[in-house]
């Protein structure tokens, strides 16, 4: 396993409300950790804490507890924030700078000196397909050009780790995949990556690992495959060779209910029994022709995790 990169403890955050009311617990003791090279997908509804954890990251929010660390160092130390490339949920640009201006700025601000600067427009600019509107005022820009550029920005300087605050969230499917086919790319480069997103089908495909924040509070975090095998619903088991006399007799058992007469078809409600019936099968000499277990989709998986119900 890789190094740790990004390190949450207990981390939390409560806005003192205006006024003096309803203080909210906006995220409740979060408890991370993201490797060295990882895709780490942060899921969650609109108002669960996605934000706030990604301001305090990026050191632009203060904990109201716990700590957080990148490298080693807390992020509210100079260090930690060199590590870091942002891109925030709706990305700020100066609309009368022109992208190839833009870039320069913060390459300045990064404290790159001019030769820098320009090998960083080189490269980010051809990478993020900038060139051709290198010279055009950012205030017209539609929103998967501005994604770009802010991807360019936050790529200026060659950060370790990549924070991104619902990188997809506004682009059509094209600017979407976009960003994902730039994800992978910035993981095939060495990157760590951490991004939130409300749309699970935007992490599926290219996170390594997932956490899912509802509430302020981390409900699950895992690898992707590992969630779903944890949910296996029921098991359909297809066997041949059996005689019906055979069949009947092993189609009664209390686990399982034979769906088909012919095909000696069986859908076993307990995973965990599916190897007895087999066995049991297979002690009357039938062959196993097909043993799938029926996982439940990553979709339902979420909305469950959701409360949601519909
Ligand atoms: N500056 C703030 N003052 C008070 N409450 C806030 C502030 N920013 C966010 N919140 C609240 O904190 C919760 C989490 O918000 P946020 O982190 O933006 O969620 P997400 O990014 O997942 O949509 C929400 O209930 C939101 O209303
Ligand atoms: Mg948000």
């Amino acid at each position: 396993m890789g190094a740790e990169v990004i390190v949450t403890k207990d981390l939390t955050k409560i806005y003192s409300g205006h006024l003096g009311s309803g203080a909210v617990r906006s995220l409740d003791s979060l408890n991370l950790v993201i490797r060295e090279n990882e895709v780490f997908g942060f899921l969650g509804r609109n108002g669960a804490g996605k934000t706030t954890t990604i301001k305090i990251l990026c050191s632009l929010l203060r904990p109201t507890d716990g700590w957080a660390t990148v490298y080693g160092e807390n992020v509210r130390s100079r260090n930690a924030r060199r590590f870091i490339g942002f891109l925030p949920e709706n990305p700020y640009f100066y609309e009368y700078l022109t992208p190839k201006e833009t870039l320069d700025f913060y390459g300045r601000l990064n404290g790159l000196d001019a030769a820098a600067r320009a090998r960083e427009w080189d490269s980010l600019g051809e990478l993020l397909d900038l060139h051709r509107i290198a010279n055009q005022r950012v205030r017209g820009f539609s929103k998967g050009m501005r994604q770009r550029l802010g991807f360019a920005v936050a790529l200026v300087g060659d950060p370790e780790v990549l924070i991104l605050d619902e990188p997809m969230s506004g682009l059509d499917p094209l600017g979407r995949r976009n960003i994902r086919e730039l994800i992978l790319w910035m993981r095939d480069a060495g990157k760590t990556i951490f991004f939130s997103s409300h749309v699970l089908g935007d992490v599926e495909q290219i996170c390594d690992r997932v956490g899912i924040l509802v509430n302020g509070k981390l409900t699950t975090q895992g690898r992707i495959d590992e969630l779903l095998t944890q949910h296996v619903r029921q098991v359909e088991v297809i066997l041949a060779g059996l005689s019906e006399a055979d069949a009947k007799a092993i189609a009664n058992g209390a686990d399982h209910k034979r769906v088909s007469e012919a095909g000696r078809h069986f859908v076993v409600e307990d995973p965990q029994k599916a190897d007895a019936l087999v066995r049991a099968a297979q002690g009357r000499g039938a062959q196993l022709v097909e043993f799938t277990p029926i996982r439940e989709s990553l979709e339902d998986y979420f909305m469950r995790e959701q409360g949601d119900d519909s």
